[in-house]
């Protein structure tokens, strides 16, 4: 059979859908080019705002025609939006025929001929010791899963209810599949976790970035993402000492008011979250810091938001992903007193935007003229010669010539010395050093 994926949400669900993809293969079927050529369909979702969710419910409306076309056709809600409503979505959509949350992926393989309205949520104690066939979508780089689900409970967040407690790989089994990805020819990793910093096994994080390090033909290692409250002086010297930890750290800050921070339940304040700025950044003086911002989180005053703005200001991030508080079923705020207004939230995200986007451009028309190395991620023919795509060691996308007098192609996974030319907000160009 035929399958084809959708897929919404985060990186976890980037990742999530390689592996379903991976089942699916392992199970004798093929993936599809297009929606309509599928057998089956399966929606990898996200309900991490409001938004979101309303974004796959109406993408899920407008494909169910397809099923009227073939009645054979199998839709299947995968991710998070099913396990946060399991058999409410077949009250929702009729049409969907199975329901299986992200520690049930396994299943998926096998599900045809099973029904009609067949959920699959059950917690998966052993989900931290299956191996998954992985279908990887890039060669170069590659998302390796290190931890699973959230015990942190911030008090906005569906995350520890969609995808259950938090359990860590066994180091073994997470060294064992980069040594095969090294293998293949892949040279960036990024561990992935919603808290990698409390990775725990037999060893911490800290010693598993450091045998990683040592692992031949990897040559660069990322991490996502980082909670403040754990990110240890013991990390800050592993990112410091280890030559292949690249010099960049996804920090979410939230809010720059410590009463905001205490009402979302992160269990830092302001000044916490400063000091560990100071720490990283006396150790690695070049580290590029990006976070997350909430605006409008309930009761947030209007002196709050002025703090958030003042910390944006103070702390210089080298990007950010700021977003309006979107109250989520079950989760503590949205119970709590002092919902704003959708227009006061959307004013503050503005103000956040902008300040930020005036820290973003500066801070990239700074790298002008610099020297940067760049992994090469892909490489496209334009007009006037091939075009290399590819990123710094601080994440900062590049997109970079080779110099006219030269004949040498640089292939995807070359890792190469460029001077930066021009830059925008969102991208860096640049042209290949001799
Ligand atoms: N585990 C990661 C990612 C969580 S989701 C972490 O802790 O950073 C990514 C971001 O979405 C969060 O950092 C937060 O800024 C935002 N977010 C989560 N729930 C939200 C909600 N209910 N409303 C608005 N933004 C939210
Ligand atoms: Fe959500 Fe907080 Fe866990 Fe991140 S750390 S996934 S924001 S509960
Ligand atoms: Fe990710 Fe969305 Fe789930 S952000 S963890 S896919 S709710």
């Amino acid at each position: 059979m035929k399958y084809y994926i959708e897929t919404f949400g985060c990186q976890m669900n980037v990742h999530d859908s390689e592996k379903i993809s991976g089942i699916m293969k392992s199970g004798g079927h093929t993936s599809a080019s297009a929606p309509a050529e599928a057998d089956i369909l399966i929606f990898n979702t996200c309900c991490i705002r409001e938004k979101a969710e309303q974004k796959f419910f109406s993408r899920l409306g407008r494909l169910k025609s397809l099923k009227k076309r073939n009645p054979g056709l199998k839709i299947v809600v995968a991710g998070c939006i099913a396990q946060q409503e399991k058999g409410a979505v077949f009250q929702r959509a009729p049409y969907v025929d199975y329901v299986v949350g992200p520690q049930n992926i396994h299943v998926i393989k096998e599900l045809d001929g099973i029904g009609p309205h067949y959920t699959a949520c059950e917690d998966n104690p052993l989900i931290a010791d299956t191996e998954y066939q992985t279908d990887r979508a890039d060669s170069v780089k590659a998302w390796v899963t290190i931890m699973y689900g959230c015990d942190n409970y911030c008090s906005y967040c569906v995350v520890p209810y969609t995808r259950g407690r938090e359990i860590s790989r066994p180091a073994v089994k997470i060294l064992e599949e980069v040594e095969r990805l090294a293998q293949d020819g892949v040279k960036e990793i990024t561990f992935l976790g919603q808290n990698v910093n409390s990775y725990m096994s037999d060893i911490n994080f800290p010693a598993l970035l450091k045998k990683a390090n040592e692992i031949d033909g990897i040559r660069r290692i990322r991490f996502v993402t980082s909670h403040p409250k754990d990110l240890s002086n013991e990390l800050i010297r592993a990112i410091s000492n280890l030559d292949k930890v690249c010099e960049h750290i996804h920090l979410p800050l939230q809010s720059g008011s410590s009463r905001v921070l205490r009402l979302m339940n992160r269990k830092y304040t302001y000044d916490d979250y400063l000091k560990k700025i100071k720490l990283l950044r006396s150790a690695l003086p070049d580290i590029a810091i990006t976070t997350d911002i909430i605006a409008g989180f309930p009761g947030e005053t209007g002196e709050d938001h002025a703090a958030t703005l003042r910390a944006i200001e103070e702390i210089g991030f080298d990007g950010m992903f700021a977003f309006k508080y979107s109250p989520r079923p079950e989760t503590a705020a949205s119970r709590l007193e002092g919902h704003l207004d959708e227009e006061v939230q959307s004013e503050r995200l503005y103000e956040i935007i902008d300040i930020q986007n005036l820290i973003t451009d500066t801070k990239n028309r700074r790298l002008k003229g610099s020297s940067q190395e760049i992994l090469v991620e892909a490489v496209i023919e334009g007009r006037e010669g091939p075009i290399l795509h590819g990123r710094t060691r601080t994440n900062k996308i590049v997109v970079c010539h080779q110099p006219a007098d030269t004949d040498r192609l640089i292939p995807p996974g070359d890792i190469v010395d460029i001077t930066v030319t021009k830059t925008a907000r969102h991208s860096l160009a640049g042209i290949v050093r001799q």
